[in-house]
């Protein structure tokens, strides 16, 4: 684990979570009236959850930690950014949507809730969750350590293919990474601005402007084989994997078409996965 790398991006999280949050309107209301933020892709994958313990690991201001409270779940959020989890709390406080939120490095708080002997019907993470794990084997050992036998483990998230390419779609970047942290000098951008979209069926708030992150952040692009022999190795059983020739929440590439919150490669260039999600239980 590379904890000092973690530690600079809870800084670049901390000031880019503040930008992000500046452009989203009155949230706390979009909750308090029903509303869900999360996409149809994990909905049909979680199908109900109604009375489920489940626990959103890198949940960063909890949106879609409420969403999950939405389907009926009771709900844990863990964030190692400190701007996340206090705007994750106000909001569920404020919205009267009820979870539990833990302010640590994920890897902390899983050898913490080990210790502590919790245990989850599901865990999930998505968008933009994994890349920010230096160890994925820790990590896998740690989420099947807090899984119910018979629980699963889901996740969508964008596809590390995609990381292989500069925005023009240009590829430059190497798929295989061997474990190396890829430095982002500029630190996290201010992408809702980029996008301009905030929440579903809210309108954009212009917020902070001209953001400039003066913290670096490290990702680690694991590929798509590392990632399913890290949780093959730690004991989980893949029941489901899917690619996505469209991502959701983000537009990665300067060409790309809309629809609603999803972006996708224009029709006359050939497709590429941008997303994928993997559901894995723990066997009895
Ligand atoms: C792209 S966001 C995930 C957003 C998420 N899909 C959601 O529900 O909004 C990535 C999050 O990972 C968190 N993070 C990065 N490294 C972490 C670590 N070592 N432990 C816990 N959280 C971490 C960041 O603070 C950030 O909030």
């Amino acid at each position: 684990m590379q904890k000092e790398l973690h530690e600079e991006n809870r800084r670049s999280w901390n000031v880019a979570t503040d930008a992000h949050n500046s452009h989203k309107g009155d949230q706390a209301s979009f909750f308090r009236h029903g509303g869900n933020k999360l996409y149809l892709e994990e909905k049909e994958l979680l199908g109900e959850i109604t009375g489920l313990s489940v626990v959103h690991l890198l949940c960063n201001a909890g949106q879609d930690t409420l969403s999950l409270a939405q389907m009926g779940a009771v709900v844990t959020g863990v964030d190692i950014s400190d701007t996340a989890i206090a705007f994750a709390r106000t909001l569920s406080a404020d919205s009267g949507v009820p979870a539990t939120f833990y302010r640590m490095d994920v890897y902390d708080w899983l050898e913490e809730a080990a210790k502590e002997g919790q245990q989850f019907d599901l865990v999930f993470c998505s968008y933009g969750a994994i890349h920010w794990l230096s160890n994925l084997s820790v990590w896998v050992r740690g989420v099947a350590t807090v899984l119910k036998t018979g629980g699963r483990f889901i996740t969508v998230d964008y596809h590390p293919v995609m990381a292989m390419f500069d925005e023009h779609l240009n590829r430059k970047f190497p798929y295989f990474r061997k474990n190396m942290a890829v430095t982002m000098e500029n630190g996290i951008p201010d992408y809702v601005a980029a996008r301009g979209k905030g929440l579903p069926n809210t309108s954009y708030v212009e917020g902070i402007k001209d953001f400039k992150n003066p913290y670096r952040a490290y990702r680690f692009p694991w590929g798509i084989g590392e990632i399913i022999t890290a949780l093959l190795e730690g004991g989980l059983r893949l029941t489901h994997f899917q690619e996505y020739p469209h991502a959701n929440g983000d537009k990665p590439f300067l060409h790309m078409e809309n629809s609603g919150h999803s972006w996708s490669l224009p029709d006359d260039q050939p497709t590429m996965p941008l997303m994928y999600a993997i559901v894995a239980d723990k066997p009895l």
